[in-house]
């Protein structure tokens, strides 16, 4: 129970526990809060026992109910499996196993490796197999799809957890007569600083006096083994000093995450969660954003994607504004809820008067099972895991990446782009995990000017075009995280007014839009840059690769990977986190709770 107490900051919504004894596996499991199943255990114990998993879900598949709580049992309740991850194939194989007459208790795709697990186990047992639950494990793991660690226990296998891995997160911990499996290594780090890091498709099975690491298929592999010298808390954050600088550095996968089961080979989305009828988004003729802060920024982003792709109208509506316009709403309105938390009070409140209008609402939201999917007609999750710092990162540019993909689905839905001209957004929507780690494997230079800039009493962001709701975005990390008042305005907007504000010294951060991208935006961006410099600015400039261009006018200028037009927001905004919370740290702030602000605002 320490163990997962210690991994609580993953966030969950239910626990669980499963432990081996003489007469079988005694598991118990709780939705809710790691305290529900302490009392539980407080107030009916399990056995005693040395060997047990034990598990915190943040629910992807089915509600955050008891039944749906992790572990899973299988093969008449003598098998026991906990999941992290998303398993793809889990319907073909869920639909081959009922045909088996296996039967199911839980929506999750956790039951059915466990299931496929059973059944092999049973066959290799039949066939005498010295080692069946490792095997088991190993033929299991070579047809499941997806993202998965996967830990498992049977009665008839006393002393031993066998687990595999595949693109989630899995270490060993060597005890003293122990040993340990954890997400994490602040699972077991109260018991032992070994660690062992698994790599990719690795099956490991543990003893008490011993660690056995392979492959799939059987083949000896090694783990690398590292001394953790963090402290409790630090693992917690991955070994970065605040969960702000984690989750900026978790982008890479909360994006790939929630890329990951969305589209097929030939690169066809596949949103079977959008349960919509067909013929009512095929009908719709406007869209309406609904959202507030980080995320409005998103739904901004989605709007120059959205009409682009589809030509469907698209309004992004502060949350809190929408309702009190007298908005124009029907059932041809299609409203898309972004929300990190799911219960942000403003925009429940307008999902609820625009459902009331008879409009159909999507959600697109970070926590499964929270108040806005469930009011919702439909909800896309965003796999960016729990997001503990208050200011928003990783949620938001899994919610680009998610609106992008609502997006190209209604184009397919509709016709507006063939299939291949979807598949090309698709193949470089795969690209991004990795250009998004490249700026942050070369973030320096931006974390040396921040730390420059510490007594900045004001900064300005300009952007144009999908650039203009980065720079909106960054000025706001900049004001939650280092208290300094910063402001975001279209490029174009300068001469209307803004530019009064330029004098010497002022820094401008400037968001320059690719020069192979649409129109002459690349070269007003960079005349504005040079308005600015003529007035005494401090030049801070976001460009593609390549772009000499800017050099000229630029004090600084921090390059971001090419990248089409409408997916440059998932690059341009990496650099502006980065600043902002390098910025907040050397000023000594406290950047996962900045003051006066909630991770999620649930009063109007
Ligand atoms: C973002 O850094 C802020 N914490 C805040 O603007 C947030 O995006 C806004 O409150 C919306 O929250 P939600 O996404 O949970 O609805």
């Amino acid at each position: 129970m320490e163990g997962l107490r210690r991994l609580e900051y993953r966030g969950y919504d239910s626990a669980g526990v499963a432990v081996l004894t003489p007469n079988g596996i005694a598991s118990r499991k709780k939705s809710g809060k790691l305290s529900n199943l302490v009392a539980e255990l407080e107030a009916s114990p399990l056995p005693a026992s040395m060997t047990g998993i034990g598990h915190t879900r943040w629910a992807t598949h089915g509600a955050p109910n008891d039944t749906n709580a992790h572990p899973h049992l299988a093969d008449n309740g003598k098998l026991a499996v906990i999941h992290n991850g998303i398993i793809e194939n889990f319907a073909e194989l869920k639909a081959a196993l009922l045909e088996q007459g296996e039967t199911f208790l839980s929506e999750t795709d956790t039951e059915v490796a466990a299931a496929l697990l059973g059944g092999i186990y049973r066959e290799l047992t039949a066939a005498g197999d010295p080692d069946p639950l490792t095997n088991a494990m190993r033929k299991a793991s070579q047809q499941l799809e997806g993202a998965f660690t996967l830990l498992a226990v049977h009665q008839d296998s006393p002393g031993v957890v066998v687990a595999a891995r595949r693109n989630s997160p899995l270490v060993v911990g060597l005890g003293d007569g122990e040993n340990f499996l954890g997400s994490d290594v602040s699972g077991f780090i109260d018991f032992t600083r070994r660690a062992v890091e698994l790599g990719q498709d690795q099956v490991v099975t543990i003893t008490p006096d011993e660690v056995v690491i392979t492959d799939f298929f059987g083949a000896p592999a090694e783990g690398k083994e590292f001394h953790v010298d963090w402290d409790a808390a630090a693992a917690e954050k991955g070994g970065y000093p605040s969960f702000m600088e984690k989750e900026i550095n978790d982008q890479p996968d909360a994006v790939g995450q929630t890329l990951l089961g969305r589209s097929d080979a030939q690169g066809r989305l596949i949103l079977d969660e959008l349960r919509i009828d067909e013929a009512i988004l095929r009908s719709v003729d406007k869209i309406v954003v609904l959202a507030c802060g980080t995320s409005a920024y998103a739904g901004q982003v989605a709007k120059y994607a959205i009409e682009h792709w589809c030509r469907i109208p698209t309004e992004v509506e502060l949350s809190h504004e929408f309702r009190y316009r007298d908005p124009i709403v029907n059932e041809k309105t299609l409203v898309v809820a972004i929300s990190q938390s799911g219960e942000t009070m403003d925009t429940l409140m307008a999902v609820r008067y625009a459902r009331e209008q008879g409009a159909k609402v999507v959600a697109i939201c970070n926590t499964n099972g929270s108040t806005i999917p469930r009011e919702s007609d439909a909800v896309l999750y965003t796999h960016a895991g729990p997001e503990i710092a208050v200011a928003s990162t990783k949620a938001f540019l899994a919610q680009i990446t998610a609106a992008y993909l609502l997006g190209l689905y209604l184009a397919q839905l509709r016709g507006n782009k063939y299939g291949d001209e979807i598949a090309d957004v698709l193949a470089d929507l795969a690209e991004m995990p990795a250009k998004i780690q490249n700026i942050l494997d070369n973030a320096d230079k931006v974390k040396k000017l921040a730390r420059d800039m510490a007594d900045a009493k004001s900064v300005l962001f300009l952007g144009r075009h999908v650039g203009f709701p980065v720079a909106m975005e960054g000025a706001l990390k900049l004001k939650e995280l280092a208290y300094i008042h910063a402001e975001g305005f279209a490029a174009g907007e300068l001469k209307h007014g803004p530019i009064a504000l330029i004098e010497d010294g002022q820094p401008v951060v400037v968001v320059v839009p690719s020069p192979n991208g649409r129109d002459s935006l690349h070269a007003k961006v960079v005349s504005n840059i040079q308005e600015i410099r003529a007035r005494g600015a401090v030049t801070i400039v976001i460009a593609e690769e390549g772009d000499t261009s800017v050099e000229a006018y630029a004090e600084h200028v921090f390059y971001v990977p090419k990248t089409p037009t409408l997916l440059a927001p998932l690059l341009t905004t990496v650099p502006l986190q980065i600043f902002a919370c390098e910025l907040a740290s050397a000023k000594g702030y406290d950047v996962d709770q900045p003051r006066n602000l909630a991770k999620s605002v649930t009063v109007e």
